[in-house]
């Protein structure tokens, strides 16, 4: 995929703070080519989307102009991976930060996450995008640009393109992720798909875009945080954040907000430790980044993933358990860790909302909770907040 998107995707890549755009898309792939001679085992095989992208190339060549990617993420990126590496596996209790989940590798194992049985939040979202996608273009209705943080793969927000563009000329999609691969390969899809679409893609944490975004034209703009991402800040950080994107709004614009549900704990147990392994694999995968890029020598078999529900805190707490006694040797970090049998490293939490919390939560930080929308089984929620006064 990496040679074929170099040859046929015309891209004007912008290094924000350093000048002159990039335009060649190799540069987009730079973290995964690190100096660590273990890097080169990791050839990712090309994605089935790829005949897609090639079928569709005419439509985006045309106009070079329609993409711009700014490239923001991968400043430090090495120093500051090493750094965060050495913090959590030696603080008590360990743990690894969830950011660094989402590699070239990390971010496709996200997508098949959302593809097993029991992961139901990306379905159920998209049941309900799918169902009221109009209902919610029309909440805005002079509407022409749309900002999506933490894309992905940017399925479920074509439900929304394809409301939006059938309402109006032209649309300017504003995506931003961390992952510039995962960002590359939807915006090429989508331009295929859309072409009265633009669009201006950030590659950078949602602080660091939020801080970078263009002026917005005279239109509302509608910012989507969909899936469950705001379950995986802590309480205080999901207001630091809904408070960020509050402050670059401006009264008639409008954030749409997935949340999942409060629910029983075999489902929710299921959703983060599903009995295929592809969410083991998700996790593990980071222990295997750390192996490629900071030559370690995790053994990848001796970690099983524990999910379990804690009720109280309304969260699903996510960690690697060592399924032996072991001794971690970091050489890049010169670090040697001892794990000892039954031993946890912590992921993540996924804070699971109910539309109490869900009203609180924009109370506190500008917002109005105006609709929620639920799928059939009522297990996830959107959410549409109108801004307020501060
Ligand atoms: N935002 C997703 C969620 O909380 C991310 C996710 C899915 C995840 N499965 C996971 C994060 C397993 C950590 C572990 O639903």
């Amino acid at each position: 995929m990496r040679r074929m998107a170099a040859q046929v995707l015309p891209l004007n890549i912008r290094k924000k703070r350093f000048g002159q755009p990039v335009t060649r898309l190799p540069f987009l792939y730079s973290r995964t080519r690190c100096d660590n001679p273990a890097s080169s085992q990791y050839r990712p095989t090309p994605l089935k989307r790829t005949f897609d992208l090639n079928a569709k190339k005419s439509s985006a060549e045309t106009s070079p102009s329609r993409l711009v990617i700014h490239d923001l993420a991968q400043r430090n990126g090495h120093a500051e991976f090493s750094q965060d590496v050495r913090a959590g596996l030696t603080s008590n209790p360990r743990h690894l930060f969830p950011k660094y989940l989402y590699d070239e590798l990390g971010s496709r194992l996200f997508e098949a996450i959302c593809e097993v049985d029991e992961y139901y939040p990306t379905r159920a979202e998209d049941e309900i995008l799918k169902t009221h996608a109009e209902e919610i273009a029309g909440c805005l209705p002079t509407s022409d640009t749309l900002i999506e943080l933490g894309s992905g793969s940017a399925e479920k927000t074509r439900r929304l393109i394809e409301a939006f563009t059938r309402q109006r000329q032209e649309l300017l999609f504003i995506p931003v992720d961390i992952s510039p691969t995962a960002l590359a390969t939807s915006a090429q899809a989508l331009l295929g798909s859309y072409p009265n679409l633009r669009i201006e893609a950030y590659a950078a944490d949602y602080y660091q875009a939020l801080a970078a975004l263009p002026d917005f034209g005279p239109h509302p703009v509608l910012v989507l945080f969909l899936g469950s991402n705001i379950g995986n800040f802590e309480p205080p950080e999901a207001r630091r954040f809904l408070h960020a994107i509050r402050r670059v709004l401006r009264p008639h614009d409008v954030l749409l907000l997935g949340a999942d549900l409060k629910k029983d704990r075999q489902t929710l147990e299921a959703a983060y430790n599903d009995a295929l392994g592809v969410t083991r694999a998700f996790i593990v995968n980071e222990l295997a980044r750390i192996n490629r890029e900071l030559d370690a020598n995790f053994d990848l078999w001796a970690f099983g993933l524990r999910s379990s529900y804690n009720e109280a805190m309304g969260r699903v707490e996510v960690s690697l358990e060592s399924l032996r006694a072991q001794s971690v040797n970091i050489r890049a970090l010169d670090l040697t860790i001892d794990l000892a049998a039954g031993e946890k490293i912590h992921v993540e939490n996924a804070y699971k909302y109910d539309l109490d919390d869900l009203r609180t939560l924009g109370n506190e930080t500008g917002f109005a909770l105006e609709r929620t929308w639920l799928d059939s089984a009522e297990r996830f929620s959107s959410n549409l907040f109108r801004v307020t006064d501060l």
